[in-house]
C-alpha cells in the first residue's frame, strides 16, 4: 500500500509534469527546487509559505464543480492574520449617508445569501507566459482557480445601509493583513465601480461580503473571518480578511489597484499610470487529466467564461493535430453566470500524436486567441492550453 507521503509525491511529480506541459524546460526545472509539498491537511503544491501561495493538481480540480476547500488554491501576498472575532468590525464609510460600523454578529443579522462563483487569480497560467518571454512573480501552473459556494450579505444591501452619496463612484475593499513592498508596508486593497453592484442584475453577479465557504466559516488562508467576493471579476477584487469598505470617487490608491494588476508592455512608470486596473476575467479552457490508449484518449478539462455579463460558453474544442482539425467537448457541470464549467471528451489519436489542445468560444462567438499578447506582469495568460500525451 502507498503511504501518505509516496501519494503526495507523485502528486507533485504529476503536478511538475503538467506544469511542463505549458511552460518551457526552464520554467519546470527551476520549480524543481522551489515546490516544496503541502502541509498534511491539504492537497495543494506550495509555491511559497510566506506568502502562501499553493495551487492543487490539475486531477484534483475537475473531481467536483464545486472545489473542496483543500483543494481551493491560495493567493497571499503578505501575512495571513490570526484575526480574533470577537474584536472584529467592519466599517463602510467614505461617500456614504450613515457610516456603519459592524460586528460579525451585527453582519449576521443582514438577510443572508449564497453565490456560488468562480475565483482565479489574475496570474493563472503565468508560466505559460513566461515561456513567450519570461516574466517575474509566482509561475502560476492552470491551478489558480477555483469554484466554491460563498454565503454571507450582499453588498449592496450593506450600501443600501449606509446610504450611498450620488458623487460615489467606487467601492473600495482594505485587508487586515501587511504586505512589504518596495521597503513599505500596507494592506492589501482592491477597487470596483460602485455600478458592478448596484447595477447587477442577477443574484449569480451580486458581489457579496462573504463569511462562508462551502457552508462553512471562511478559514484563515480564504479571509476568515470575511472577505469580498467579486464575481466575474479578477480575484485580487476578492479581499480577504476585510476590514474596511470606502465609498469614493476614483478608483482606490492602494498599490494592488493602481500599480499592479495592470495590463502593461514595459512596465515604466508612465505606461502603469495611464493603464487602468483589470477588473474582467477573459474565457479561458484547460486539459486537467488526459488518458491515453493506444488509439484513444478520454481527456477533461475546466472552461471560465469571461466575466462579461450575459455571455455564456457556446463550445469546447479538443484537437490532436496542432488546431488543424477539433471535436467538441461535452459539457458536464451546469451553466451558471461567471462559473466554471467542467468538460470531458474522448479523443481519436494516433501513435504519432504528441499534444492534445483545448479552446474555448463563447456565447458571442469569440474563441480564445492561440496565443495571447504578452504583458509585463504576466496577467491572463488565455492561449489554447497543451498537454503531452503520454502512452
Ligand atoms: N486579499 C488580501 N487581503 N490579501 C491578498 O493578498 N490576494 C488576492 C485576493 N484577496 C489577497 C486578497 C488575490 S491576488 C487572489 S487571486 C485572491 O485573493 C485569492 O483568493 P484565495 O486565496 O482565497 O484563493
Amino acid at each position: 500500500m502507498l503511504s501518505r507521503e509516496h501519494v503526495l509525491l507523485s502528486d507533485r511529480r504529476k503536478f511538475l509534469h503538467q506544469l511542463s506541459a505549458g511552460a518551457i524546460g526552464l520554467i519546470a526545472v527551476s520549480c524543481r527546487g522551489r515546490f516544496a509539498l503541502a502541509a498534511e491537511e491539504n492537497r495543494l503544491l506550495v509555491h511559497s509559505k510566506s506568502p502562501m501561495n499553493a495551487e492543487p493538481p490539475l486531477a484534483d480540480l475537475v473531481k467536483s464543480w464545486v472545489t473542496p476547500v483543500e483543494s481551493f488554491f491560495i493567493r497571499s501576498h503578505g501575512n495571513t492574520p490570526q484575526v480574533d472575532e470577537t474584536g472584529y468590525r467592519l466599517s463602510v464609510e467614505g461617500l456614504v449617508e450613515s457610516p456603519l460600523s459592524l460586528s460579525l454578529a451585527e453582519l449576521a443579522r443582514f438577510e443572508q445569501h449564497s453565490v456560488t462563483a468562480t475565483i482565479t487569480c489574475a496570474g493563472n497560467r503565468r508560466s505559460e507566459h513566461s515561456r513567450i518571454k519570461p516574466v517575474k512573480g509566482v509561475q502560476w501552473g492552470a491551478g489558480a482557480i477555483g469554484n466554491a459556494k460563498w454565503g454571507g450579505v450582499r453588498l449592496v444591501d450593506l450600501l443600501k445601509k449606509a446610504g450611498v452619496r450620488e458623487s460615489a463612484r467606487h467601492v473600495w475593499f482594505e485587508g487586515l493583513d501587511s504586505v512589504e513592498d518596495g521597503g513599505k508596508t500596507f494592506a492589501f486593497g482592491g477597487s470596483i465601480p460602485v455600478e458592478k453592484v448596484l447595477a447587477a442584475t442577477s443574484s449569480a453577479s451580486c458581489p457579496l461580503i462573504a463569511t462562508a465557504m462551502n457552508d462553512k466559516p471562511l478559514s484563515a488562508d480564504h479571509g476568515f473571518p470575511v472577505r469580498s467576493l467579486v464575481p466575474g471579476y479578477i480575484g485580487a477584487r476578492s479581499v480577504k480578511w476585510l476590514s474596511k469598505i470606502v465609498l469614493a470617487d476614483r478608483p482606490s490608491p492602494n498599490h494592488f489597484v493602481a500599480d499592479v494588476y495592470k495590463l502593461v508592455e514595459s512596465g515604466d512608470l508612465l505606461e502603469v499610470a495611464e493603464a487602468g486596473p483589470i477588473y474582467r476575467m477573459p474565457l479561458n479552457s484547460v486539459i486537467c487529466s488526459l488518458a491515453a490508449k493506444s488509439d484513444r484518449a478520454d481527456v477533461t478539462g475546466y472552461i471560465l467564461p469571461p466575466g462579461v455579463p450575459g455571455v455564456s460558453i457556446r463550445k469546447v474544442e479538443i484537437s490532436a493535430d496542432e488546431g488543424q482539425s477539433w471535436i467538441e467537448a461535452k459539457l458536464t457541470a451546469p451553466a451558471v453566470e461567471f462559473c466554471w464549467q467542467l468538460w470531458s471528451a474522448e479523443v481519436a489519436i494516433k501513435s504519432t500524436t504528441k499534444e492534445l489542445l483545448v479552446r474555448a468560444t463563447d456565447s458571442r462567438g469569440e474563441s480564445q486567441p492561440q496565443t495571447p499578447r504578452w504583458n509585463a506582469k504576466g496577467y491572463l495568460f488565455n492561449g489554447w492550453h497543451r498537454m503531452p500525451v503520454n502512452r
